[in-house]
């Protein structure tokens, strides 16, 4: 029995898993290497554990690739982080038969190059027919702008009479989400040691497990993955309840 074997009967895998992908431009600077590099490492460790998770049955892995603040960084570090989506889309595409991923993407696409925007929408359409791994990747996302897009989405229902303010639940108003239709993560991961959710899927989290680990996102294998679910299962997830 392989150790990734025993894992999986030990610690069976939450449904679905979410990363904040932290600690790439720390990983560039200790190599002294520029930030891009650190991003590309970090892609590499993206497609490391997206495949590790595939063997251990995760059905959804949602990770944090570019938040609405990430604009603030130079344009060349922007600019990278686009073309390693890209290429990493395009690899997609051209292997899809083969991988059977279904693509999702959360956050406001329209800021994006008309390119890239090609790329999500392909991937997106192109994949809606598997279903037993779902990737979502955060891209140009927010948690607070998230609510807002599904606010303004609801009160414009309301203003041409589709639907009523009273309508509205916490069931109806996750139908507006970037997320709808996806269950929300039981485990969320930081790596890098930063302690903090970052606008991270602020709705979605509500009852999550969060995990904080030490190690750089590029340096993360699947050792952590194990690391973190291990720890989720020893916790005792108790909703509110006694
Ligand atoms: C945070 O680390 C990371 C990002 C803002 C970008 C994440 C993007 C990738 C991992 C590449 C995406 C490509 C694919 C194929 C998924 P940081 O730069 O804030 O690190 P630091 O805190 O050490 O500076």
């Amino acid at each position: 029995m392989t150790q990734t074997d025993k894992n999986i009967k030990k610690y069976p895998a939450p449904e679905h898993i979410a990363i904040i992908m932290d600690g790439n431009g720390r990983w560039a600077r200790q190599r002294g290497l520029p930030r891009t590099a650190g991003h590309k490492a970090g892609g590499e460790a993206f497609r490391r554990i997206a495949n590790y998770c595939r063997t251990l049955g995760v059905k959804y892995l949602t990770v944090y690739a570019f938040s609405t603040e990430n604009w603030k960084r130079s344009q060349e570090e922007v600019s990278g982080i686009m073309k390693l989506l890209a290429r990493y889309l395009d690899e997609a595409l051209r292997d899809m038969e083969k991988n059977a991923v279904a693509f999702r993407f959360f956050g406001d696409l329209t800021r994006l190059s008309p390119e890239l925007q090609k790329l999500c929408r392909e991937a997106e359409e192109r994949s809606s027919r598997y279903h037993e791994v779902q990737v979502n990747f955060c891209l140009n996302y927010g948690g607070r702008d998230e609510l807002v897009h599904a606010a303004k989405a609801f009160a414009q229902e309301v203003a041409e009479g589709k639907r009523q303010p009273e309508e509205l639940t916490e069931q109806l108003l996750s139908s507006y989400l970037y997320s709808a239709g996806v269950p929300d993560p039981e485990l969320i991961i930081r790596p890098s040691g930063e302690k903090r959710i970052s606008n991270f899927l602020l709705w979605q989290c509500a009852y999550s497990e969060f995990v904080y680990m030490n190690v750089l996102w590029p340096d993360f294998g699947p050792e952590d993955l194990d690391e973190a679910i291990a720890e989720y299962h020893r916790r005792n997830r108790r909703f509110g309840g006694v």
